[in-house]
């Protein structure tokens, strides 16, 4: 596991080829799976291939999205916060299970943060998620993962890379 991790590098580069169903599906499924605080699976995703919609979510934070417009598919992760008051824990465990996966599955992906992030106008970047793709406004957005066929490569981490210090063991 540690020596797959080391590997996992974000990628901001893809392939012009669209990820097969099934393996979308696949992911979709591990999220749907992630744990949850409570068992309450606060999140829900929206799964998005169309280009304009890519187009419009790349520039709904200023800086650090222009990749979503060039992956094949980008899953939204949100939240009705009323269902968790953790759900900001649950949505990231579930990206993050959404980006182990599509690594597992031989694709690429890279998290782009939404939550607490605003437009080049000082508008929030949720609200224009939710504008975007009409998502009611009960839903906070915490990520967008894009997901697609490397076109970068990157070095894997090594030993150097962990800093040990940061490790402390039965008191700081
Ligand atoms: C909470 C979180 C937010 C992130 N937000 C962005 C983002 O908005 N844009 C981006 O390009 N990368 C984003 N990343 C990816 C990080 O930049 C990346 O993980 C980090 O630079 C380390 O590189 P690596 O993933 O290749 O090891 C985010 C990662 C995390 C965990």
């Amino acid at each position: 596991m540690l020596e797959k991790l080391k590997t996992y590098r974000s990628i901001r580069k893809y392939e012009e080829k669209p990820v097969d169903d099934e393996v979308l599906k696949t992911l979709l499924g591990a999220a749907l799976l992630a744990p949850s605080s409570r068992g309450l699976r606060s999140w829900e995703f929206v799964v998005v291939t169309d280009p304009d919609l890519k187009n419009k979510l790349s520039k709904a934070k200023i800086g650090g999205g222009g990749f979503l417009k060039d992956a094949p598919v980008v899953v939204v992760v949100m939240a009705d916060p009323a269902v968790s008051d953790v759900w900001v824990e649950d949505c990231s465990i579930a990206a993050y299970t959404i980006q182990l996966c599509a690594r597992d599955q031989g694709l690429g992906s890279c998290w782009a943060q939404i939550r607490l992030r605003k437009d080049g106008d000082g508008v929030d970047a949720e609200e224009n998620v939710r504008q975007i793709l009409q998502i009611p406004a009960k839903y906070s957005v915490d990520s967008i993962i894009a997901i697609g066929h490397p076109a970068e490569e990157k070095d894997p981490y090594t030993q150097t890379d962990m800093d040990w210090t940061k490790i402390h063991y039965n008191s700081y």
